[in-house]
């Protein structure tokens, strides 16, 4: 027996010790295959810090072990088998724009805001250029009908298989051994671990930051359609207004964002302040990543991935929330967005999941929204020679916060991150 172990803990030791050697002519071979395939390839990314080696080389090892995903439900198999659809109104938009930004809405219950964004997006210039991914979190017919409605652009629905509005008695959702009560699991007889704060999960809660992990990773990693794609994709949600000149207003800022702005990770179509219009003037304003249309490019996500799992294991509900109290702070430096003047994306839902956060931005009534679109927002109305006002020592959540709970199930934590290794890796130009 020892010498077997011991046998065991040697050729471990050595398996080990080869690893690296292993791991860099692992990366030498792709970054060759990489240098055949340069000319063929539409965007490359520069090369890689040792950061995004490491990073690989981490992630092949991950792939070994794959990930436990929860048992499936029927509805979620049939719904995963649709997002390999292909995107529909091809017949109309049969090409992408050179350059094109993909739009990524994500979605929940809300026909009568998605209405509205719907509306809002076809008036948008430059739409027909671009491909827009709609990622649902739960079934409902009523989101469907809306999108099936789309002309103006090509379009793709996607679903979150691990909703927790898939699964009627099991987890993700609720299972009737879940620990419901405070203190329920000192009797021993439940399954679950408490927040911070004493209370057990709640799947209504969890869901929005299951679905937006699962979301981006599957954009980046998953897709057919976005996982070659090194340049920025635009996110949006159900409750965003989008004026007419948001696209345009988005290439420019994306464009200036690598000249101006070095410490700019995205750019953003509204203050990170959801209440605010902007303030006006000839300027371009740098602050802290907010929420309402922000883009980012692949290499500022593959940051984000590595941050796995600061981002899975922080109790705190809030997608939004954990990203500025845990994985800004850990990027090691300031962390900027870019954005204009003048806001070119609206939050008008007030109704809101993110409880705590205090949002007294417009709601709708009787599906009437009261944003006024006036003429300098249908055209792009940014400039490139403005400069850039940095706004330091921003108000709001950042390191140190410790969180709204809502998120201190293992079951929550493990599930989140195998969502970050659902994907194998894809072709070696995302590293290099
Ligand atoms: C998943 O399904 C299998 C087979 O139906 C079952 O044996 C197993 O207990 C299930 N696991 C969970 C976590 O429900
Ligand atoms: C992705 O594309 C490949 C080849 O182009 C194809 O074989 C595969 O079925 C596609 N996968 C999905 C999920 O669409
Ligand atoms: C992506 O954005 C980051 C941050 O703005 C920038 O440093 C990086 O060079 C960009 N990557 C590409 C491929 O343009």
């Amino acid at each position: 027996m020892g010498f077997y172990r011991n046998a065991r803990v040697k050729d471990a030791a050595a398996f080990r010790r080869v690893l690296p050697l292993i791991l860099v002519t692992l990366v030498a071979v792709l970054f060759l295959v990489y240098l055949l395939r340069t000319h063929s390839v539409p965007h490359t990314v520069p090369m890689s810090s040792f950061e995004q080696v490491k990073r690989y080389s981490d992630r092949l090892l991950d792939n070994i072990k794959k990930p436990k995903l929860p048992n499936r439900s029927s509805l979620s198999i049939l719904l995963e088998q649709r997002n390999s659809l292909p995107p529909r109104n091809l017949d109309l938009f049969p090409t992408l724009e050179k350059d094109y930004i993909p739009i990524v809405l994500y979605v929940h219950n809300r026909p009568q805001y998605l209405d509205i964004v719907v509306k809002s997006l076809s008036a948008v210039e430059g739409i027909s250029e671009t491909l827009l991914i709609v990622s649902h979190d739960g079934y409902f017919e009523e989101m469907n009908k809306i999108i099936d409605g789309i002309r103006f652009c090509q379009v793709k629905q996607i679903f979150a298989p691990y909703s927790p509005h898939l699964y009627p008695d099991s987890f993700p959702g609720v299972s009737s051994s879940d620990c419901r009560e405070k203190g329920d699991s000192q009797k021993g007889k439940c399954t679950g671990n408490p927040d911070q704060y004493g209370n057990y999960r709640s799947p209504k809660i969890v869901s929005l930051k299951h679905h937006w992990w699962w979301m981006m990773n599957t954009v980046w990693d998953g897709l057919n359609e976005t996982r070659g794609h090194a340049g920025h994709i635009l996110f949006i949600e159900e409750d965003h207004f989008i004026f007419p000149n948001a696209y345009r207003n988005i290439q420019l800022l994306v464009e200036l964002k690598s000249k101006k702005c070095h410490e700019c990770y995205a750019a953003n179509l509204a203050p990170s302040d959801v209440t605010a219009k902007g303030e006006g003037g000839q300027i371009l304003i740098a602050e802290k990543i907010g929420n309402v249309g922000y883009a980012f490019n692949r290499t500022v996500w593959n940051k984000f991935h590595s941050k796995a799992r600061d981002f899975c294991l922080f109790d705190e509900y809030n997608w939004d929330i954990t990203m500025w109290a845990t994985v800004y702070p850990s990027l090691g430096g300031p962390v900027y967005t870019l954005r204009g003047p003048r806001r070119s994306a609206a939050h008008f839902g007030k109704c809101g999941l993110h409880q705590g956060q205090g949002e007294k931005s417009p709601c709708i009534d009787n599906g009437v929204v009261n944003i006024e679109v006036e003429e300098n927002d249908k055209v792009r109305n940014l400039h490139s020679d403005w400069n850039v006002d940095y706004i330091v020592n921003q108000q709001g959540y950042k390191a140190g916060f410790k969180g709204w709970g809502g998120w201190g199930d293992d079951r929550d934590h493990q599930l989140c991150l195998d969502f970050a290794d659902m994907y194998p890796l894809q072709t070696p130009y995302h590293l290099l």
